[in-house]
């Protein structure tokens, strides 16, 4: 790791946002990033999934968006920020693997769409954002939790290509089925009435496809080295 690469931005204030489709490598790039420009890191995409794993270990109904919205105050989330090691709690307990089951997956985006939710998390997500000196990836980064960040990314990845990386991720499981799964998030998430995945405002579109991870990073380490300009653009 290296902290010689040189921002315009005061490092203790920047916020790098970066919003995607599930899969699209969003969460290695992100660590990446902070890690090479000595920042912290939040993934909020954990912070809906612990929410989603709370509510179904309560036996909430998450289809049931009025029974959801009653209970989101419930639960203490905490992020830990270290690029390195990032740690995601759920009224203490670490709960890190069980945010990634099969069960969390399926109920992740309708949790998600209930605006209460957003508005909880919003909440937590500026609180951890705070002075900036971060990264921070989801889906509404750039558009709703932190539309004035320095450097914004949308980071897509062809269908294939995000499917064979996840399933790579869980271990070699069925590629077919979690491209299924991958592409109902998307569905639901671009869809949804409220924060919707959708390229910011002054996004720069990064397409993965055909890169590798280093060569991402890069790409995004070069954007935190020149002030953005209004309007979205491909990098
Ligand atoms: O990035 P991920 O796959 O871990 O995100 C899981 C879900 O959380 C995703 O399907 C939509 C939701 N999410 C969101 O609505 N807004 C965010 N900022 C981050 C994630």
């Amino acid at each position: 790791m290296t902290h010689a690469d040189s921002t315009p931005f005061d490092r203790h204030r920047l916020v790098i946002a970066v919003d995607g489709t599930s899969g699209s490598g969003k969460s290695s790039t992100s660590r990446g990033v902070a890690e090479r420009l000595g920042l912290r890191y939040l993934d909020t995409g954990a912070m809906f999934r612990a929410m989603t794993w709370w509510l179904l270990r309560e036996g909430i109904d998450v289809r049931d968006a009025a029974a959801v919205a009653a209970a989101v105050g419930r639960p203490a989330i905490e992020s830990g920020t270290d690029p390195r090691d990032p740690t995601i709690t759920v009224d203490g307990v670490d709960v890190s693997v069980e945010i990634r089951s099969d069960e969390v997956n399926g109920a992740v985006s309708p949790v998600s769409a209930v605006p209460e939710v957003r508005a909880r998390l919003l909440d937590l997500q500026r609180a951890v954002i705070g002075d900036g000196g971060i990264v921070v990836e989801g889906r509404d980064i750039g558009s709703v939790v932190w539309p004035q960040a320095e450097v914004k990314v949308y980071l897509s990845a062809d269908p294939d290509a995000r499917a064979q990386r996840r399933a790579a991720e869980q271990g070699g499981t069925d590629v077919a089925s979690t491209q299924q799964s991958l592409l109902e998030r998307d569905r639901i998430d671009s869809g949804r009435a409220t924060a919707p995945l959708t390229m910011a405002d002054g996004a720069v579109h990064v397409d993965s496809t055909h890169l590798t991870l280093p060569e991402v990073i890069d790409q995004i380490v070069a954007l935190a080295s020149t002030p953005r300009d209004t309007g979205t653009r491909d990098a």
